[in-house]
């Protein structure tokens, strides 16, 4: 069996275009334009790239940003001043604070100064409060997770009684992912660098969604046939032939589960396009409940 190779650069792009049309839908009916801040705190290239790449996003969809960038040494106090000054700000329908942040700010207690009706990304404590709870409904599902089930729902549109493996357990995929696979009633397996036979617990998943950070780590031969496989992993790995002198890699060895899954996303253009795309949705979401 060859897999099917699940297309997350087209999918995002025809939600980018889904959410455009609707923003230049609502700027005709003479309402605001949606607007995003981004909050970078320190000089991490990797974060500066995303952040550069969110706002690119945003323009090409007819959403306002504003880009706020503090220095590495940052107090917490100032963090949590610009936090509360763009929550005042009319024309800021959503906030982002890029993760990670340096080690001596208290991300928690930043995540939890943004007005809840401006968390596009959904890590305020309340949002995931409710998304962990039953009958609660969290404003905002986070980017990733919420890119990572709209890909699968689409493969699978019931994932009711499925066995669902999450290996990975952060707050920003593993843990909210995990959440929303239990809310569409699969039965979640959490696993993790130090859970003990993973191949053996991977091997029982209808579904895998990885989300470890190591590179290839989940190899073909722990993947149940026909399994759908959603790997969250970008990972550099040096690769002397490439120009860049390196090349992105997802946390399952590709080629060998291809061989074995029944529909993959690759590494680059799967789950990794989609976390934008649910950005700006999330975005334009919060323009609307601004409206009411
Ligand atoms: N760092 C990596 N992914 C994300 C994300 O989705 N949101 C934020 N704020 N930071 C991140």
């Amino acid at each position: 069996m060859t897999a099917k190779i699940i297309d997350g650069k087209l999918t995002a792009e025809n939600i980018r275009a889904e959410v455009a049309a609707a923003v230049a839908e609502r700027v005709k009916a003479g309402k605001s334009k949606p607007g995003l801040a981004t909050v970078l705190v320190g000089d991490d290239p990797g974060s500066h790239t995303y952040v550069r790449s969110k706002h690119k996003a945003c323009l090409e969809a007819g959403i306002e940003s504003f880009g706020h960038e503090l220095p590495a040494n940052a107090t917490q106090a100032e963090v949590e001043q610009l936090v509360m000054q763009l929550n005042a700000d009319p024309r800021v329908n959503g906030i982002l604070v890029q993760l990670p942040m340096p080690s001596h700010i208290d991300e928690e207690s930043v995540l939890k100064a943004i007005s809840i009706e401006k968390d596009v990304d959904g890590f305020h404590p309340l949002n995931i409060g409710r998304l962990a709870q039953k009958g609660r409904e969290p404003l905002f599902i986070p980017c990733t997770p919420a890119g990572c089930m709209y890909l699968l729902e689409k493969e699978l549109p019931s994932l009711e009684g499925a066995n669902a493996v999450v290996l990975g357990r952060s707050n920003i995929v593993g843990m909210p992912v995990a959440l929303l696979l239990v809310r569409a009633n699969a039965t979640v397996t959490i696993c993790h660098s130090r859970s003990r036979n993973l191949p053996e617990i991977i091997r029982k998943a209808d579904i895998l969604v990885a989300a470890v950070g190591r590179p290839e780590m989940v190899k073909g031969d722990w993947i149940k046939p026909g399994a759908v496989v959603i790997d969250v992993g970008i990972n550099h790995v040096d690769d002397a032939s490439r120009p860049k002198g390196y090349r992105i890699v997802g946390d399952v060895a590709y080629d060998e589960a291809v061989q074995v899954a029944s529909a993959i996303t690759p590494v680059p253009g799967g789950v990794g396009p989609m976390t934008i795309a649910m950005l700006l949705k999330n975005t334009l979401r919060a323009a609307e409940i601004n409206d009411k």
